[in-house]
This record gives structure tokens, sequence and C-alpha cells, in this order.
């Protein structure tokens, strides 16, 4: 596979063209930012592991039902992905209070939620990626309403494949954020990453946070935490 032309950086990831127009390759970096960019840092070989355990949880939830970009790894930061349009929405998924949703609804770190609860961001880093609802996504003409219920019922089932596979690792899946993608006849997959950038993940014994808040609230151990839930998602 020839790699072509940058198309797009990202705060986390590069992505290029090759000479099969229905593939790109994406490039893993280890800049990390938080709070939209205003606080920025590297994480040593935080591409090599983002780009490890995506891949894993991808080939994983493909076998459980929900197509994905995922075609194959190139090499420790690099892999060969499906082009897609992605839809500009960040798909939010809670199962236990955390973050934002605390701050927001004033409910203490770490309290269950009653159910999981599924939440849009407007992919927009100008605007702070605003909370969005359905009918803001409809009459922005974002998505439609068969995307929608076809984003809902996936995100439903990642949470479902990934709680189980997380806490087989010792880990609690506290909240997570996908992205989806439109393929050139309109067909609906999961793409961008899941990492410990894009999920919170605390250890089940002793609560740790073992994900990127490491980073975001200077917690110390960031690279060793990135490190270990490679390891224990890889199973060395
Ligand atoms: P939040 O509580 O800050 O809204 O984060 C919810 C989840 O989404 C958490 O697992 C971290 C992830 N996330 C991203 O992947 N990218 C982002 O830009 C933000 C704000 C959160
Ligand atoms: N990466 C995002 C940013 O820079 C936020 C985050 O993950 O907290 O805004």
């Amino acid at each position: 596979m020839e790699k072509r032309e940058q198309l797009y950086e990202g705060k986390a990831k590069k992505v290029y063209t090759t000479d099969d127009p229905g593939l790109y390759i994406v490039s893993y970096k280890d800049d990390a930012t938080a709070f939209d960019g205003k606080k920025k840092g590297t994480i040593a070989d935080k591409g090599v592991v983002n780009n490890t355990m995506s891949n894993i949880l991808f080939a994983l939830i493909a076998e459980r039902g929900v197509p994905t970009h995922f075609v194959r790894q190139l090499s420790d930061r690099e892999t060969l992905v499906k082009a897609v349009t992605i839809l500009p929405l960040e798909v939010i998924v809670r199962n236990v209070a955390a973050g934002h949703f605390s701050e927001r609804y004033g409910v203490e770190e770490g309290t269950p939620l009653l159910r999981s609860a599924l939440e849009f961001s407007y992919k927009r880093d100008d605007l702070g990626d605003p909370l969005i609802n359905d009918d803001h996504v409809l009459a922005l003409g974002l998505a439609t309403e068969g995307e929608i219920a076809q984003v809902k019922e996936y995100a439903a089932k990642v949470n479902e494949v990934m709680k189980e596979f997380f806490l087989d690792k010792g880990l609690k899946l506290i909240d997570f954020k996908i992205e989806f993608g439109k393929l050139g006849d309109g067909t609906i997959i999961l793409a961008d990453e899941i990492s410990p950038d894009t999920c919170r993940l605390w250890d089940v014994e002793t609560n740790e946070k073992m994900d990127k808040d490491r980073f975001r609230r200077d917690l110390g151990k960031v690279e060793e935490t990135y490190r270990e839930v490679l390891s224990r998602v890889s199973g060395n």
C-alpha cells in the first residue's frame, strides 16, 4: 500500500491518502491535548499504545457485528483503514458519572448511573464541542433520523462488548467517546480510535484512573499507565 499525500492532521493523528481511493492510512502521534487544546503535552509512545489498542478493540467489535474502518495494522503507529467521511458528532456513552457529566449535573464522580446514557457533542473545536440533542442534529442537517438510530444502536452494542472485555482485564468502563464515518455508499461504520485518550477506565480493585485523566488532571504516571492498559488489553 503506497502512502500518498497528507489529507488531514488532527490533535492526535494524521491521515494520509493511498493509491487506493477507498483506503486511508492513519498515523498516531504522541501529542496530547486537553480542554479544547488549551493544555498541551506529549505522552511518550502514546501513539503506539493507542494504535495497537484501537486495532484490538475494533477487531473485537467487528466480530460482534458492528462494522468498523479497521483494515490492518501496518506498523507500530500506522494502520490501514477504510476511507470515510466522519459524521461531525462525538458519541459519548456513560455508565458511571464522571467528568463533564458530574460537573454539569452535580453528581459525584464514581456514582453508578441507573442506566447507560448516550450523548452527542457537535464536533466543532471553535465552539468547544457543545452538547447537542437529536433535534439539533436534524435541524442542522448533521445526520438523518436513520443515521441517528443506527449510531445509537451501534454505540449501545460497543458499550456492551467493551464493558465485558475491560472487566475481564480488571478495568471498569466508566465512559467513552466514539466517532462514526460514512462510506461512499452511505453505510455507517465505526471510525476514529478507542484508547485511553477516549475512554475512562478505572482499576476494578483500587478505582485508580487508568486513562487520559492522568494527563488532564496532572495525576502522574501517565506513560506507565498507558503502557499498563495496553499490556492488560493485549493480554501480556
Ligand atoms: P467528558 O466527561 O469530558 O465529557 O468525557 C466523556 C468521555 O469522552 C471520556 O471518556 C473522555 C472522552 N473525550 C474524548 O474522547 N474527547 C474529548 O474531547 C472529550 C472532552 C472527552
Ligand atoms: N483532546 C481534547 C482537546 O484537546 C479534549 C480531551 O480529551 O480532554 O480538547
